[in-house]
């Protein structure tokens, strides 16, 4: 018994925003953008909302797989940045889709959502409670970032990727997932402040300027990347058996070229093994990945028993890397 993707779709909102459009308000350039990130452009929502989008791509990968929203067993959304922190994201989709059967809940594992999503769906589907799910990353993160601030608000993008999973022959092969908090700070956001009149705390984080705006380091979380994806990918490569050169793609997480570059070299992989769609986007967190499955597979260039490793990271600090049979 196996997970199977048996269909993908993705949202985009149409605001497109260039680095162009940056250096009119922000001291930065397209050069050093493109230079440092590999990023073009990045879309950001206007009308559309988390859960919009994730509709949307939801929809999409239900008509891929030739299913109705009431055939859904379990709703699993990936998401930093939903439209509430309760209901959450799974059940406003829920509602928005009419998958009325479907149990539904959300994971915060930022950039690694979707693949935990993935990942716990297979759980299980393995051990029989479930037959199908529909997985979900979304994110409207241009609402959480402080836009002036050059070091983080030129990396983030807006969408939504979704799949269809369910029971199969062949599919998820297996996995490695795991978090490293006591790195958390190196990329975190606190939650908007409340003033009580008995919390200490709102006056502490007033007293630190925290912003309520996503915060990084980024150097830290480029080297945390950079080793922990390459030990997670050649973990689950050995847990399979497959040979690096049986893997057909390596679908990341798309925050940064040079840091799948750099991971591409680690594994002594070429490059374009390594699809990239981030200079068009910038990095969605959770819906980095789904979006780009969804456009490969539009695209005609996934092949029914290709080997994919899939593999996220992001703050927690959560990483995890997922050999799957298309
Ligand atoms: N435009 C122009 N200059 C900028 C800039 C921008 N948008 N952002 C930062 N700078 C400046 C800094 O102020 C600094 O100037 P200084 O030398 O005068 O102090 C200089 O560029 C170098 O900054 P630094 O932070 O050392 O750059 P870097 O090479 O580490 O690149 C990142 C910054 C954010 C691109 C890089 O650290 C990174 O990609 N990290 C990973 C982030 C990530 O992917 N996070 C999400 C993970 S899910």
């Amino acid at each position: 018994m196996a997970t199977r993707i048996m269909g993908t779709g993705s949202a985009i909102p149409s605001r497109i925003v260039t680095n162009q459009e940056l250096e009119g308000f922000l001291d930065t350039s397209d050069a050093w953008i493109q230079e440092r990130t590999g990023i073009g452009s990045r879309h950001a929502a206007t009308t559309e909302t988390t859960t919009s989008l994730a509709a949307k791509a939801c929809l999409k990968a239900l008509e891929d797989a030739g299913k109705q929203p009431e055939e859904v067993d379990l709703i699993l959304a990936a998401t930093v940045s939903p439209d509430c922190t309760f209901p959450c994201l799974a059940c406003e989709i829920q509602a928005a889709i009419g998958a009325d059967h479907a149990t539904a809940y959300d994971i915060n594992a930022a950039c690694a959502g979707f693949l935990f999503a993935l990942n716990s769906a297979d759980a299980y589907i393995r051990c029989g409670m479930y037959r199908n799910a529909l997985i979900v990353g979304a994110e409207v993160l241009t609402k959480i970032v402080d836009w002036n601030d050059r070091s983080t608000c030129i990396l983030f993008g807006d969408g939504a990727g979704a799949a269809f999973v369910q029971e199969a022959e062949e599919g998820v092969v297996d996995m490695v997932q795991g978090a490293n908090g006591k790195k958390g700070m190196a990329l975190y956001r606190f939650e908007a402040r409340t003033n009580t009149p008995f919390s200490e705390v709102a006056a502490a984080m007033e007293e630190t300027k925290d912003s309520g705006y996503l915060e990084m380091n980024g150097q830290e979380v480029f080297r945390f990347a950079v080793s922990q994806v390459p030990d997670s990918i050649q973990k689950v490569l050995e847990r399979t058996g497959w040979e690096k050169s049986e893997v057909d793609h390596y679908i990341l997480h798309q925050a940064n070229a040079r840091i799948i570059q750099s991971i591409a070299r680690r594994l002594g992989e070429l490059e374009e093994k390594f699809p990239m769609n981030l200079h068009q986007y910038g990095n969605m967190s959770s819906a980095s990945i789904p979006v780009l499955l969804d456009e490969l597979n539009r695209a005609g260039k996934l092949k029914r028993g290709e080997k994919i490793i899939l593999s996220g990271f992001g703050a927690g600090l959560t990483y995890g890397a997922t050999a799957v049979i298309w």
